[in-house]
């Protein structure tokens, strides 16, 4: 007999089904609660809520544990390459050679934009963040596809969307930064893999031969990859929402973009650097900041440090201090907001606050300290974020709209005011 369990409430008691993952992760499933007994279930910021099942990635928080399609992220992180990783999450296998020719040789025909989304870049503030463009431009490009928006679109015409999303993000964001700039804009070098053509696009200038260091394309592949999914966080959840309403896939992108924009978010290692700046130019004693940290009354956190879901290590994070190492050393670096960073991990992981918390460096302490050295510059650090994370974000919304979700559509406690009646303005 499959496992129920039951609930009590005014005396009466409900049995509701169990849910079993492949991994054993249990779940109530309620969705008939509220129909059965007049009750819903509240967990705001849904720490404890199940949105969806899915098949995409497993982690394990206490564990460290984070798999893509099964595949554990150290294997991944160390043999693939960024766009086999995408092959995998967007269509649940690794690619066989003649799958990920065919699809490396799609991705390279779409990398260019538009030339009419030059007109849009253009007529930004050259302060612009590049976030905003980002969004924007994603949901720009559902314009020139209006075949895209059609919910009823075969199979073919998705796959073409989800080609010219990947394709294209990197042209996008690199002209975000030239343009801010007022450089000229580099147009994809498609004799390039898809790492080295991005920092083509975001380093080279018209007038130089361009030469990518291997170490630095490496790192760039590894950290697209461990940003590649991370299951149902705040832009995943945000994609298969928007989705669920059938808004097409450049609309979903792009409001994962918006979400993935805060500082609780993707735009952490963005904070982390502008705190660190500010530690240094305070003086670089990090005594009073970790103490501001612990403060209940300050709202001052210590960014790039803890987790949602990872309460003892980030296994990303382990994988990617290692990258961070091997970038300083082979570039030389010599910088002291990195030497900053370097103390302030030593302090926190050795302080009580931090340990009983478990409050960790996550990835995002460390993929700032390597976008930092690599020369990309802080406001594109959360736009390095997007470009890893859009095949999970496709994926996520692929598996949504293959299993026929509903619309996503929470319930709500209302703590308002009861019926009362309307006064006319003049006696108010
Ligand atoms: N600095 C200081 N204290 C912290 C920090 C921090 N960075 N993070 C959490 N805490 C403390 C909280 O004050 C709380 O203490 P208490 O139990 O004494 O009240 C406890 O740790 C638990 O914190 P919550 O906010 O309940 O944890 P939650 O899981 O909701 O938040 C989050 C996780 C948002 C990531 C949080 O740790 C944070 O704000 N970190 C800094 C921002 C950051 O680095 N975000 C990137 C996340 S990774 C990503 O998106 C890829």
């Amino acid at each position: 007999m499959s496992e129920t369990a039951k609930i009590t409430v005014e005396g009466k008691t409900y049995e509701l089904p169990v849910t079993t993952g492949s991994e054993q992760e249990k779940a109530i499933d309620i969705s008939k609660l509220r129909a059965l007994s007049g009750y819903i279930t509240i967990d705001t910021g849904f720490k404890n809520t199940g949105s969806t099942k899915s098949a995409i990635t497993f982690l394990d928080g206490e564990k460290g544990i984070l798999r893509y399609r099964g595949y554990p992220i150290e294997q991944l992180a160390d043999n693939a390459e960024f766009l086999e990783v995408a092959y995998l999450l967007v269509y649940g296998e690794l690619p066989t050679k003649a799958e990920y020719t065919l699809f490396k040789e799609s991705i390279t025909h779409h990398t260019l934009v538009h030339e009419d989304m030059r007109q849009f870049l253009e007529a930004y503030p050259a302060k612009a963040h590049p976030m905003g463009i980002m969004a924007a431009s994603l949901c720009t490009l559902s314009t020139f596809y209006p075949e895209s928006q059609d919910p009823a679109r075969p199979t073919e015409a998705i796959d073409l969307t989800i080609h010219r999303l990947i394709a294209k993000i990197p042209t996008l964001a690199a002209w975000a930064y030239k343009n801010a700039m007022r450089h000229p804009l580099m147009y994809p070098l498609n004799k390039f893999e898809y790492c080295e053509n991005f920092l083509y696009m975001m380093f080279a200038n018209p007038s130089e031969k361009y030469y990518a260091d291997p170490v630095i394309v490496s790192a760039l592949n590894k950290l697209l990859i461990l940003h590649a999914d991370h299951e149902q966080n705040c832009s995943a959840s945000t994609v298969r929402i928007v989705g669920s309403s059938q808004a097409n896939l450049y609309a979903s992108i792009s409001a994962g973009v918006s979400a993935l924009w805060g500082p609780l978010h993707g735009g952490a290692n963005q904070a982390v650097i502008e705190m660190l700046e500010t530690i240094k130019n305070d003086g670089g004693g990090l005594d009073k900041w970790v103490q501001k940290a612990k403060d209940k009354n300050d709202p001052f956190r210590l960014m790039g440090f803890g987790h949602r879901v990872y309460k003892n290590f980030d296994p990303r994070a382990k994988i990617i201090k290692k990258a961070a190492d091997d970038v300083l050393s082979k570039l030389g670096v010599v910088d002291p907001v990195l030497d900053i960073a370097k103390e302030l991990e030593e302090v926190a992981l050795n302080d009580q606050y931090f340990i009983d918390r478990g409050l960790y460096p996550n990835v995002d302490f460390y993929s700032g300290i390597i976008y930092r050295a690599l020369g990309i510059p802080t406001e594109m650090f959360t736009v390095m974020f997007a470009l890893g994370r859009l095949p999970g974000w496709i994926a996520q919304w692929k598996e949504m709209m293959e299993d026929n979700q509903p619309i996503g559509r929470p319930r709500q406690i209302y703590t308002g005011e009861n019926e009362r009646d309307f006064t006319p303005l003049e006696k108010r």
